[in-house]
């Protein structure tokens, strides 16, 4: 079986992001149903953190259980990452330990060395450049929460605030999937234009468009879903006033913009917020907010991620081997007294 990681979702297709979430969206109506099948029985999963995390962290520990599995939780700290000994030796020992690896990483370069080493498949939990277990939860929320007819190639999508980990792996997985993407922020936030080369690469190809501006109103006109991330994160404290400065009050979500787009648009915020500052409270608790949908999805897609990636790896033993293979051990041991 070809080992494959989840990394960047630009090195998956269309096709196979789809056949992605029609996977998690069936395993959902399963756990909905009481049903949630224990495909990945006795399947180990190393969750590697660099960095805090509530959503990733429970998601994926709880689904690996629900699924039949466990998870081992490598907090900040607790193991040799690229310290002590090589990235290389650490990924190739762990693999031999475990099923499958995700990780939170602070530079994406390390999450490249592992999945370069591991002899497992490695899923991206979230790192300086991307988070594309998030996007896939939040196509799913989105297709979840879209005007009842409309086809994901129709969807408007509108980023508004800096250009985050999120918004890089929000803005190429809607242009692969053909959809309207839409990034509103001061000049100096906004994607870089390798993200944006990238996005119009993937639009060519899917009929989707990519678009920057720095009018937030202009961006929300026509917005099915208006998502927005942290203005500032860990290590950027400095940057604070400067940041609010920029932001602050324009490029805020409150009831005044979301006003200004159309009646059925969704709020989405993949959390941790700040809330008051990127978007008020007004917004995220109103109808139109979905982001505890959205999270409770991110429980959702980790177990199809888990199931699609290890589930073709797994050896299907047979229960009369398993017997065998028992019934040898135990009669050594009775051997040996
Ligand atoms: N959205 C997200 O990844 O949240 P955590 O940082 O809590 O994992």
């Amino acid at each position: 079986m070809e080992l494959r990681h989840f990394i960047d979702t630009q090195d998956f297709s269309k096709a196979e992001l789809l056949d992605l979430i029609e996977l998690i969206r069936m395993i959902k109506m399963a756990d909905k149903e009481g049903a949630t099948p224990k495909l990945l029985q006795d399947v180990s999963l190393a969750m590697l953190f660099e960095e805090p995390s509530t959503r990733t962290r429970i998601s994926f520990e709880v689904g690996i259980t629900e699924l039949g599995g466990h998870a081992l939780y490598l907090k900040p700290g607790e193991i040799h990452l690229g310290v002590r000994e090589s990235l290389s030796d650490t990924a190739k020992v762990i693999s031999r330990y475990v099923d499958v690896i995700m990780a939170r990483t602070l530079k994406h370069e390390t999450m490249l060395g592992l999945a370069e080493h591991a002899t497992v498949p490695v899923i991206n939990g979230l790192t300086d450049y991307n988070h594309p277990t998030q996007v896939v939860c939040d196509v799913l929320t989105m297709i979840e929460h879209a005007q009842p007819g409309k086809k994901l190639e129709d969807f408007n999508v509108t980023f508004i605030g800096d250009a985050t980990n999120v918004l890089s792996s929000l803005m190429l997985i809607c242009t692969r999937l053909g959809m309207h993407f839409t990034h509103a922020a001061p000049k100096k936030y906004q994607a870089p234009q390798q993200w944006l080369d990238w996005a119009n690469e993937n639009c060519r190809e899917s009929g989707g468009t990519v678009c920057v501006t720095d009018d937030p109103v202009e961006a929300v006109k026509e917005a099915d879903f208006i998502y927005t991330d942290l203005w500032w994160w860990v290590g950027q404290e400095a940057e604070i006033p400067e940041r609010r400065a920029a932001f602050m009050p324009r490029y805020q979500v409150n009831m005044e913009l979301l006003k200004k787009a159309p009646a059925h648009c969704k709020f989405m915020h993949c959390l941790p917020a700040s809330r008051g500052v990127e978007a008020t409270d007004e917004v995220m608790d109103s109808p139109q907010s979905v982001i505890f949908d959205q999270a409770e999805n991110r429980l959702h897609t980790e177990k199809g991620l888990l199931v699609w990636l290890v589930y073709p790896r797994l050896k299907k033993t047979d229960e009369g081997f398993k017997k065998q293979k028992a019934d040898e051990i135990l009669k050594f041991l009775e051997k040996m007294g």
